[in-house]
């Protein structure tokens, strides 16, 4: 497997998305004999993030769907001098997600479960009315795996004073959009759901983290042509951001103009919902769509 060159960022993208810097010989001491489960280990953040740890000495267990990919990232994880198990799982199949549950608790010890694996969905409704299974499915990945997976894992995470740390979007801290709701939903769903059961968490001696990230470029964007001109952050970028939430066990990492979106999605929540009415309307009407009630 050859790693690919970072891709150069533009002016823009340079002023959003700041580098971040993180010491090698740091990582290594902190994670060395560490053991870290990465789910979506096969593509994008995560594929990235398990390079980046390749080498610290801590054992990585890695989980997706795509076994061949992982089985590279295990030969090259390896070439590296690290320590990588993998598992094929479907984590919205309820017998593969179980089995993969039972894997982990035969495990000595978790020190550190990063909820990666992810599916987002970009349709409006109207081209969903037959399509149910993608709101279950969502669902199924974005919310209700990880909430089997961090109950599964909580009491082994309590023995070593481990680490949860959330993948999240900047979107379910902005005002909802429409064509996103699937995704929108069930990763907002999993957001509060980590918040709620944050303070119970930190009685367990569990730290937590809850990364709101924008746009990234990986595969998960490339169906959405509109994105392709749009600034977004480097998988690997995102890799040294979660190591570095790893070292320093902030709660919080977001980007330092969120607030702005934050707020805009408060003061401008009726208007922004009247122009994109409006907006909708006219793409329909272009289109010959109208929904008829
Ligand atoms: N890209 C962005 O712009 C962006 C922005 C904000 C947040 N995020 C979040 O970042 C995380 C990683 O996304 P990414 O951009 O790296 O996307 P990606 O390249 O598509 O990777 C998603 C990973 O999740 C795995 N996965 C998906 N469905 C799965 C399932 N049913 N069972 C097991 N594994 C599954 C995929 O592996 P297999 O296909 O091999 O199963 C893949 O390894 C997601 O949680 C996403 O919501 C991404």
């Amino acid at each position: 497997m050859t790693e690919n060159k970072e891709r150069k960022y533009s002016l823009i993208e340079k002023l959003l998305f700041p580098s971040v810097r993180v010491n090698a010989s740091k990582l290594t001491k902190a994670l060395v004999d560490k053991t870290i489960v990465i789910t979506g280990a096969s593509y994008g953040i995560g594929e990235s993030l398990t390079l980046q740890l390749a080498s610290t000495g801590a054992y990585l267990i890695l989980v997706a769907r795509t076994k061949d990919k992982l089985e590279a990232l295990k030969a090259e994880v390896a070439s590296r001098g690290g320590k990588a198990v993998v598992f094929a799982a479907d984590l919205r199949n309820e017998k593969e997600i179980d089995s993969f549950i039972q894997f982990l608790l035969h495990q000595n010890k978790i020190d550190y479960f990063i909820n990666n694996a992810g599916k987002s969905i970009r349709r409006s409704l109207l081209a969903s009315l037959d399509r149910y299974h993608d709101f279950a499915r969502t669902m199924a990945i974005n919310y209700e795996a990880p909430v089997k997976l961090a109950l599964s894992l909580l009491p082994k995470l309590s023995q070593s004073q481990g680490h949860i740390i959330n993948i999240s979007s900047l979107s379910v801290l902005m005002a909802p959009a429409p064509y996103w709701a699937a995704y929108q939903a069930s990763k907002t769903a999993f957001d509060q759901w980590f918040r709620c059961a944050m303070p119970e968490i930190h009685t367990m001696q569990v730290h937590t983290t809850s990364i709101y990230l924008p746009l990234v470029k990986t595969r998960m964007i490339s169906p959405t042509k509109i994105y392709d001109r749009m600034p977004a952050m480097n998988p690997e970028h995102v890799a040294r951001i979660i190591c570095h939430c790893m070292l320093t066990k902030r709660q919080v990492c977001k980007p330092w103009w969120s607030f702005l979106g934050e707020l805009a999605s408060v003061v401008f929540s009726k208007t922004s919902r009247r122009v994109l009415s409006c907006r909708l309307r006219t793409i329909q009407k272009s289109k010959g769509r109208f929904l008829l009630l």
